[in-house]
């Protein structure tokens, strides 16, 4: 693992400025490389490729009328076998990690009923969805436990918008069809909360996707990808400075880079393998770890190797072929694999090139079924106009947040945007409604930075000559910066007005203060 800028110049101690920096070479920063430590789990690591690839449930509408559906969701404890043999006490929504799946119609308004019956106060936020600020899980706006307990944290988490036990959120859902996922977002606790099993999947769909005849029923599979370390007895291993969650935020100091695990599990299972038929499969794919980021790559690869066609905000215009995907933290890619030039019995490993050892790997697929020749994906998959048409000279305004380590907290380090920790009363860009800017992103080390509400269109990042990656293609909710990058994003800000954040989802990051407030007005 390479060493950032940050942790050399910490390493190096009194001597930072003298640091010869140029020794280490300039393929340091070019890389998407993890920000984070290690832990290690104090169980036996399990077997790869042994447990199959679960499927996290459906869940049912409790009911439907003309113009909504009606879901609810109990967060509780649980007992759940993730690695053989042993059981961890997760937290869930259902119970289960990941969550039930949620699936919404474009146009026809979502309606979710959280009750919290776990021990702390709980935040759902819907990652990518566009409703207004009430429902988008303000970090404060706390769902306390059913069982009565305190607010937990500190004082600067008064002010909010409490609900006793349970909380309706409301999703218009006038949006395009996309991979969207729902996890907690809890002030100064979202990194411990997540890790223990607060995330799922809620996918959005509309008649324009399902005209073009993808992969579809068994063929179209979520896939959650994150890292976790386990205890002894089995539960999740976490360096909260405070086990409980409800005192003093954050992790240990050496841990504020973020939290990396030894366990690589796609929804919800070590080193799952799938059997698969000869075929076209859908795959969406969600980085939900807290701090790893994945280089996905396919061993044998297929000739086209990874067919992309959706981003985190939707289809593509058309499908863009890659033979790896750098995926960070909450992005999402849609992507299609074609099993159809392998084997009968043929293995294929999902590979991570950003991973060393056990964690260079993440899943694997079985060809165990002969299949017809599958249909070819469209050329043409969205109309994207809205998209191509945003045009750099729309924007009225630049603003440039530049996310790094400039503060402290309690005598700790914290991570900053433009040089300022999280304050949930301080306003840091008020963009008129329908209006378009262009915001300059910069970072050291690498944090990757995702905007609530409105998606974005990446127009520049200054380590590829000025050009967006070819895996930035589409509207995104949320980019990866790599260390020392500027990047520039354009946001059209037509969405409901109020105030959203935008934060590092390095959950680390995010939970020691890397967090903003938006307003549109
Ligand atoms: Cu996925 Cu503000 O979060
Ligand atoms: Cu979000
Ligand atoms: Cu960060």
């Amino acid at each position: 693992m390479t060493l950032s800028r940050r942790t050399l110049l910490r390493a190096s101690g009194g001597l930072a400025i003298a640091l010869p920096l140029v020794s280490t070479g300039c393929s340091l920063s070019d890389r998407s490389t993890t920000t984070g430590k290690s832990l290690e789990s104090a169980i036996n690591l399990p077997a790869k490729y042994e447990r199959a690839l679960p499927i996290p449930k459906k869940l049912r509408p409790v009911r439907s009328d003309d113009t909504t559906d009606y879901f609810e969701i109990v967060q509780r404890a649980e007992q759940q076998e993730i690695v053989p043999g042993t059981t961890t006490s997760v937290w869930g929504y259902d119970g289960t990690f990941p969550g039930p799946t949620i699936e919404s119609r474009s146009g026809r308004r979502t309606v979710v009923r959280h009750r919290n019956e776990l021990p702390v106060p709980t935040v759902v936020h819907l990652h990518g969805a566009r409703t207004s600020p009430e429902h988008d899980g303000y970090p404060i706006d706390l769902v306390l436990p059913a069982g009565g307990g305190g607010h937990g944290g500190h004082s600067h988490m008064a002010g909010g918008d409490i609900s006793e036990g349970q909380r309706t959120y409301v999703y218009p859902m006038r949006q395009r069809a996309s991979t969207l996922w729902y996890h907690d977002h809890r002030m100064d606790f979202t990194g411990p909360a997540v890790w223990r099993g607060l995330a799922g999947f809620h996918i959005v769909r509309d008649d324009e996707e399902e005209a073009l005849g993808l992969p579809s029923g068994d063929r179209e599979v979520p896939l959650m990808i994150c890292d976790r370390a386990f205890e002894s007895d089995g539960s999740f291993k976490y360096p909260a400075r405070d086990d409980s969650l409800m005192g003093d935020p954050g992790v240990e100091e050496e841990y504020l880079d973020g939290v990396l695990g030894d366990v690589m599990l796609v929804n919800g299972a070590p080193w799952p393998v799938f059997e698969v038929a000869a075929t076209t499969y859908r795959f969406r794919i969600l980085n939900a770890s807290n701090a790893r980021r994945l280089e996905l790559g396919l061993d044998p690869a297929p000739d086209d190797g990874f067919i992309q066609i959706g981003s985190d905000g939707g289809l593509l215009g058309s499908p863009v072929t890659h033979d790896s995907i750098p995926i960070a933290q909450a992005e999402r890619f849609d992507v299609v694999i074609d099993f159809s030039g392998y084997d009968l019995g043929d293995e294929i490993t999902m590979t991570n090139d950003a991973g060393d050892d056990d964690m260079a790997e993440v899943m694997r697929f079985r060809v165990v079924r002969k299949a017809p020749k599958p249909e070819p994906i469209p050329d043409t998959l969205a109309d994207l106009r809205a998209y191509e048409e945003l045009k750099e000279a729309d924007a009225e305004v630049t603003r440039k947040f530049d996310f790094d380590q400039d503060g402290e907290r309690d005598g700790m380090d914290m991570w900053t945007i433009n040089g300022k920790l999280f304050d949930v009363d301080r306003i840091d860009a008020k963009p008129a409604r329908d209006s378009v800017e262009i915001w300059e992103l910069s970072s050291d080390p690498a944090h990757p930075i995702h905007l609530h509400q409105v998606p974005f269109k990446v127009l520049s990042r200054n380590k590829n000559d000025d050009e967006p990656l070819a895996t930035d293609a589409g509207w995104k909710d949320t980019i990866d910066l790599k260390e020392g990058e500027t990047a520039r994003i354009l946001v059209k800000f037509d969405s409901y007005p109020g105030k959203y954040v935008l934060h590092c989802h390095n959950l680390e990051h995010e939970d020691m203060a890397m967090m903003a407030n938006f307003e549109i007005v």
